[in-house]
């Protein structure tokens, strides 16, 4: 039974012209095969003042994470006075630039295409986050939202572990993509005739919901709730300790995070077609899989 792999490069610096840190670039090849790409040197640096901002009490208790919209750079999820809130979202913001540099270097086949999405600070710990089992992710799953139909869109995240208690992030990564699909395609029925127009109608989802995303929805849901899989199914645990970013496809790469508290996160979008290895996308592997068009 094969588990996603974990591989580790020696890069000290997110600077895209450094030839002197180790810098790895042109790793599309091992994203796309479907690993997480670990850089345990690579800590993103709080200023001292900046520190302060470790803990739960800047989030404002009705979401998990603050997080940073574009291409506004609107702030949501922070509770704080002006000058507190405006130092938070600078830091967040470097986040956010210094990931896409560091996207940028690390995939230069990208360039042009891949499309910044919401950075996010998570202040607060991951025991105690979960409030359902579908929310729960210390469940192994692959990432799908009901109300956010993405289409084939490939969900590319830069995590990077600030915690500074010496607590690693805690995650666990299970079987390959193609595998898990074929554990649960059997079970994955069509999409009921006219819920994906009376959805779109009702503001429920924010566009069309296709086939692709019924179904990353079904293996999403299939998979967190097979709790006998969850427990003995092919897994590894993978733990970041701080200072520690990671990069990798949420909608490719099983995972569940298990523990931590502080994190950085980057989200990118990418049009499949402009992969470098587009067969590798799950829209293409489902339809590889299921013998028809899921658009
Ligand atoms: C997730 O994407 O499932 C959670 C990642 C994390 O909070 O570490
Ligand atoms: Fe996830």
């Amino acid at each position: 039974m094969s588990v996603t792999p974990v591989r580790s490069f020696p890069d000290t610096s997110w600077a895209e012209h450094d030839h002197t840190s180790g810098a790895t670039r042109a790793v599309e090849p091992v994203l796309e095969g479907g690993a997480v790409l670990a850089f345990p040197q690579l800590p993103f640096v709080l200023s001292d003042a900046e520190k302060r901002f470790l803990d739960p009490r800047w989030a404002d208790g009705k979401a998990k994470n603050i997080s940073l919209r574009w291409p506004s750079g609107e702030m949501r999820g922070a509770a704080g006075e002006a000058q507190d809130l405006a130092d938070l979202k600078a830091m967040i913001t470097r986040y956010a630039e210094q990931s896409e540099a560091f996207a940028l270097r690390l995939f230069p086949h990208y360039r042009g295409h891949l499309k910044r999405g919401n950075t996010s600070f998570r202040p607060v710990d991951v025991a105690g986050r979960e409030t359902s089992w579908r929310k729960d992710d210390t469940r192994l799953h692959v990432d799908a939202f009901p109300s956010n139909p993405m289409h084939g869109t490939r969900l590319l995240r830069v995590f990077s572990n600030v915690n500074p208690n010496g607590r690693p992030r805690e995650w666990r990564v299970g079987e390959p993509f193609e595998a898990h699909a074929q554990r649960y395609l059997p079970k994955i029925g069509k999409p009921v005739p006219g819920a994906a127009w009376l959805m779109e109608k009702t503001g429920i989802t924010k566009r069309r919901r296709t086939e692709y995303d019924h179904v990353m929805l079904q293996l999403h849901d299939l998979s967190k709730a097979d709790t006998e899989t969850q427990r003995t199914g092919p897994q590894a645990d993978a733990n970041f300790a701080p200072g520690t970013t990671w990069v990798v496809y949420s909608d490719q790469v099983l995972h569940a995070a298990m523990g931590g508290q502080h994190m950085m996160e980057q989200t990118f979008y990418l049009e499949p077609q402009h992969l470098q290895q587009p067969e590798t996308s799950p829209l293409r592997v489902l339809e590889r899989l299921m013998g028809r068009s899921l658009r």
